[in-house]
């Protein structure tokens, strides 16, 4: 299923310069994404996954190094993308079906062209009925699963989410991994998808791309051969605790996760 490399990242190197100090966030970044992959990118805090993914975005530039998207060096901000962040950053005054058609609006698009698509999508993460509730009269999946369907409407070929699900309860957290499979299956979308979740990035990828301490550099990329679709039950494999256990393995040799 692996196709062309949609975007390749070569040689970069990311230093933040403020005022007092130079933070050598990333070290000679090389990687291919490919067309309609599902790739994760774990690493300890602070290595630089955000910042791989705000390059990829062309929200900063790389010190040195290029990264190009289907062959166009992204030189500013791309925009055939949907990003979802860590917060949800829903807007309080607007509804849910407003807050998913935002991305219409700001691309100066007709929103009544995309609100079947919003109500489709709503409907697919099962917030049918919640279109014209506002915010803070949802739980903190819900309103997660909005932020979703607000980078999916207008159907950007790239999605890029930063730990998505990091302030879900494990529950929902797992909930939110099948939903986003059901519609990645369905669409194949590539997805860069940051997390702090060994299982989670082993559950949902056809690869893993595990970064070292900061400065952060590539210390393995690892293709999660498991079928699809992948059902919950899949984790109780000796497979996937052999993915887990290799990658745990890593960050131990890397002196990330130490045990007494
Ligand atoms: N705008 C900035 N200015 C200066 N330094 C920055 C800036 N953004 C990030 N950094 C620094 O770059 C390094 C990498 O940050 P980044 O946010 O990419 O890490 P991360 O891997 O996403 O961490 P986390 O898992 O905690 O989200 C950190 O040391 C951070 O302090
Ligand atoms: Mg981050």
């Amino acid at each position: 299923m692996i196709n062309s490399p949609l975007i390749q990242i070569q040689n970069v190197n990311k230093i933040y310069l403020t005022a007092d100090q130079e933070v050598h966030a990333l070290d000679v970044i090389d990687l291919d994404i490919f067309e309609g992959e599902f790739l994760s990118i774990l690493g300890p805090s602070g290595c630089g996954k955000s910042t791989l993914l705000m390059l990829i975005a062309g929200l900063t530039k790389p010190t040195t190094g290029t990264i190009t998207i289907s062959n166009q060096p992204v030189l500013k901000p791309y925009t055939d993308l949907g990003i979802v962040f860590q917060r949800d950053l829903l807007l309080d005054w607007r509804n849910v079906l407003d807050n998913v058609l935002l991305q219409i609006e700001i691309r100066r698009l007709k929103s009544s062209d995309f609100e079947q698509t919003a109500l489709d999508l709503l409907q697919r993460v099962g917030l049918t009925d919640f279109e014209r509730r506002y915010p803070r009269e949802l739980s903190g999946g819900m309103r997660q699963r909005v932020a979703i369907c607000r980078a999916l409407v207008h159907d950007p070929p790239l999605l890029l989410m930063d730990e998505p699900f990091g302030a879900l309860d494990a529950l929902t957290r797992d909930q939110m991994g099948l939903d986003l499979l059901h519609i990645w299956e369905q669409s194949r979308k590539t997805v860069f998808f940051v997390t702090h979740s060994i299982p989670e990035a082993v559950f949902l990828s056809d690869r893993v791309l595990v970064m070292s301490a900061r400065p952060g550099r590539v210390v393995e990329v690892i293709p999660i051969d498991l079928p699809r679709p992948r059902p919950l039950s899949i984790r109780d494999t000796s497979e996937f605790a052999n993915y887990n256990r290799h990658i745990r393995e890593i960050f131990k040799v890397q002196g990330v996760l130490v045990e007494d």
